[in-house]
């Protein structure tokens, strides 16, 4: 009996399993009503009274090297099934599919169209001096642009400001580079205005800006009709309205046909059949030369328009908050749209 015992110690020493149902099975071969140890004890009492005490030992010894075994066995098993770091690949993906921001979807719309035709997209500081947002842009000393009431001042004195619009980076191209040029600089710009449905202290615009000899302003309609199109589908119509503004003469606003009416009338074009959605015209000769462009040599023509306002026409969005809320319920939205 004893070697036996010795027997199954060694075996029992030398015994993995490798899932929790083998572990189980070789819980019940031993330890069940059935098992060895229940066996050992029936035989125990055979054994001659003095060796039962040596047998009794080791016995019990083979008893507590089970449930040893087992316990061990057991938590290793269990941790290679729960263990972070050994995931289970096999298991369906739980992770929620992530969706892009629907500016960011309708800002590369705008530089996937105009870069097809051949503009580049440049970039600018937002955080601006006085020449670039507003001196080389031809504003004059006393514009209300350049009141405390509407612009974000950093410093006084020379001015730093918080940019109110892209129409800064056309300068700093223009300073940099001799035309041709062609470009489109998307980006974020800042005005000093109460938030509300309509309005925001932060907002994106893209500028655009076309320098070359002979441009036109037959030009200018021809690129702007051909991105209206592109971008709110080939039935859209266009309209150019005589507009104002310090950089471009004659300077003009753009209107598409309402794409949520077509034209027929509702509350988002107030019933005109009409929606505004930029701003244009030929860059004035003086914001040439103040940018070291010879005005005798080269015409050119610029645009601007807020990605905000483009998106609530495109989708239909009615207040413009919920572009910085960043409910996931609105922006869950827009998956479809990547
Ligand atoms: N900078 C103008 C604004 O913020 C938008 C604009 C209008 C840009 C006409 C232009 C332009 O380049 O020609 O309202």
């Amino acid at each position: 009996m004893k070697e036996k015992i010795e027997n199954l110690l060694e075996e029992v020493k030398a015994f993995n399993a490798s899932n929790l149902e083998q572990l189980e099975a070789f819980r019940i071969k031993y330890l069940s009503k059935k098992g060895i140890i229940t066996e050992l004890f029936t035989e125990f009492r055979n054994v001659a009274p003095e060796k039962r005490k040596e047998m009794g030992q080791l016995m019990n010894g083979l008893k507590t090297a089970i449930q040893e075994k087992i316990v061990s066995l057991k938590e290793g098993l269990e941790s290679t099934v729960e263990s972070p770091d050994k995931p289970d690949l096999t298991l369906p993906s739980s992770a929620p599919l992530g969706s892009r921001h629907p500016l960011s979807i309708v800002r590369n719309d705008i530089i996937d169209i105009f870069s097809r035709i051949g503009f580049t997209v440049s970039e600018g500081p937002e955080i601006e001096d006085d020449f670039h947002n507003f001196s080389a842009l031809n504003f004059p000393a006393d514009h209300p642009a350049r009141d405390m009431q509407d612009t974000f001042f950093i410093e006084k004195d020379p001015d730093i400001a918080l940019r109110t619009h892209t129409s800064s980076v056309q300068v700093r191209v223009m300073e940099s580079t001799t035309p041709p040029i062609r470009t489109i600089s998307p980006g974020r710009v800042f005005r000093n205005e109460a938030i509300s449905a309509r309005a925001h202290c932060i907002f994106h615009q893209v500028e655009g800006l076309y320098v070359d000899t002979d441009v036109s302003f037959a030009d200018l309609k021809q690129t702007l009709f051909h991105f209206a199109k592109e971008l709110f589908g080939e039935k859209t119509k266009t309209r150019f309205r005589p507009s104002y503004f310090p950089f471009t003469e004659p300077s003009a606003e753009m209107d598409i046909s309402c794409n949520i009416c077509g034209g027929k009338g509702c509350n988002i074009c107030k019933y005109t059949g009409w929606v505004e959605i930029l701003g244009c015209g030929m860059v004035d000769p003086n914001v040439l030369e103040l940018c070291n462009i010879d005005s005798k040599k080269y015409t050119g023509f610029a645009f601007g328009m807020g990605i905000e306002r483009i998106t609530m026409l495109k989708y239909q969005i009615n207040d413009l908050r919920l572009f910085f809320e960043n409910d996931v319920r609105f922006l869950d939205q827009f998956k479809s749209s990547i």
